[in-house]
């Protein structure tokens, strides 16, 4: 049997075992363009609908229980359902959700933040992630009055135009990589005019970050990056690389930003505590907000004092939504859960279970890794370990595919791609659940394959 067989061979037992979820599937498709709400959620042959969470697990509405390895994509820090988060939520909408003046919930939140994250003097709250890095990347270019960005190859930051550029360019010939550094944006309805304004650089290669630096430095504003490329393939950058950006942003004037939307979970403090680098600027979200929609932008007080009000000639920084007693009363819940005792109990999860799944890989013969940064991980299907964007595109797609579905039918819920996300309520007994159904998982696809 082929692989492509395997793969529909796996999709008709989902169809069989998920029959209540293909009903609400095209009941939602008549009402939700493409039947869900949220491209990354699909995946063939439908998405399951959940019933509830609580905890690590999850419900499907045909009963199936799953151990949730994915946690919305990262954001969910503490699984589902966590009695301290839900008891927030309820007084929060019990005093009203929003309101266009200040709210007490607001600052205790930014406080929280200002004390644990290094670079942060103040905050601006806005909705979510993608809101947050158009304010960071905004602040960068009032403050230093200049338009230029720099960001990685591979590097996914939101879904406004500007970072829309380069997140996952077609792989049009591996034997010039440098085509794929060619500012563009990758899906159709952006405007290809920002390339102007966009310099693109591999990640994890600080001589290629120098030469864009020492050519274009008066017009480039900041370098955005993440302290490991996440939806990149959770690919750890070392220390000092992170070092060397904030050299050499310093070197040429330019303001380091960190997207901490996903990395924040690294230390109590983010990343940036992590490594001990500490950037002008930095962007949040997920953890943030407790499982509601949220984003945070945070730096140097003078870079900060460009959203201020009262000051002379304000950026704008508007959200109608912005600040919502409930996101601000769960986000002030779930970081109170989320100790330095927390991430570093997860982190040692995480290890475990990259050790197993990689023994796993080993033990059938395939050629692989599993990539981590903190609680965060990636499997991939790959000769050697993926430093940048262009390792990861030479990866065995059909076979994540396929481990997906493996996954789902030994009651795993994770990303299509391979990324795993670990929850506080997780155990060792867990992780060697999840463990031991990737090793099943391999064993079976190496039965035919
Ligand atoms: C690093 C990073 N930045 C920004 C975003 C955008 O966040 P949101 O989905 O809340 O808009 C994401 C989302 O996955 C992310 O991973």
């Amino acid at each position: 049997m082929s692989l492509e067989q395997y793969y529909e061979k796996l999709k008709e037992e989902y169809i069989e075992r998920t029959p209540i979820s293909g009903r609400a599937f095209k009941k939602a498709a008549k009402y939700l363009a493409g039947g869900e709400t949220r491209t990354v959620s699909y995946y063939p042959p439908y998405p399951l609908t959940i019933e509830s969470g609580r905890g690590c697990r999850l419900i499907d509405v045909d009963g199936n229980s799953y151990y949730d390895f994915l946690n919305n994509y990262t954001s969910l820090i503490h699984g589902h359902a966590n009695e301290k988060i839900a008891n927030a939520i309820c007084d929060a909408a019990k005093k009203g959700t929003a309101v266009p003046a200040g709210m007490e919930e607001q600052v205790k939140l930014a406080e929280l933040l200002c004390e644990r994250v290094p670079c942060v003097d103040s905050v601006r709250f806005c909705n979510s992630g993608t809101e947050a890095t158009l304010f960071a990347t905004r602040a960068a270019k009032v403050f230093t009055g200049k338009n230029g960005i720099v960001k990685m190859l591979g590097g996914y930051h939101g879904t406004t135009d500007m970072m829309e550029y380069n997140v996952t360019p077609p792989v049009m010939d591996y034997e010039h990589p440098q085509n794929m550094l060619i500012p563009k944006p990758d899906i159709r309805g952006v405007s290809d005019k920002l390339a102007e304004e966009m310099y693109i650089v591999p990640y994890n290669d600080l001589a290629a970050m120098e030469k864009v630096l020492s050519s274009h430095a008066d017009d480039i504003a900041g370098v955005i990056v993440e302290p490991f490329l996440g939806a990149g393939g959770v690919i750890p950058a070392k220390k000092e690389y992170l070092e060397g950006l904030r050299a050499l942003t310093e070197k040429y004037h330019v303001l380091l930003i960190f997207d901490e939307v996903q990395a924040f979970r690294l230390s109590e403090g983010g990343a940036q505590k992590k490594y001990g680098v500490i950037p002008d600027i930095a962007a949040f979200g997920k953890i943030i907000g407790g499982g509601l929609p949220v984003g945070a932008v945070g730096g140097r007080r003078e870079i900060m004092e460009v959203f201020n009000a009262a000051g002379k000639d304000p950026v704008t920084q508007s959200g109608t939504f912005n600040g919502n007693r409930a996101t601000m009363a769960a986000g002030y819940a779930a970081l109170m859960q989320y100790k330095q005792a927390d991430c570093d109990r997860l982190e040692q999860l995480a290890i475990r279970l990259q050790t197993k799944m990689e023994d796993a890989i080993r033990s059938v013969g395939m050629e692989g890794c599993v990539t981590r940064a903190g609680s965060l991980m990636n499997y991939h299907f790959i000769k050697g370990i993926p430093r940048n964007y262009t390792d990861v595109t030479r990866e065995n797609k059909d076979l994540c595919k396929i481990i997906h579905l493996e996954m789902l039918k030994r009651g795993i819920f994770l990303a299509p791609r391979g990324l795993i996300a670990l929850s506080t309520p997780m155990d060792e007994s867990v992780i060697d659940i999840c463990a031991e159904a990737f090793r099943d998982s391999l064993v079976s696809i190496r039965k035919i394959w």
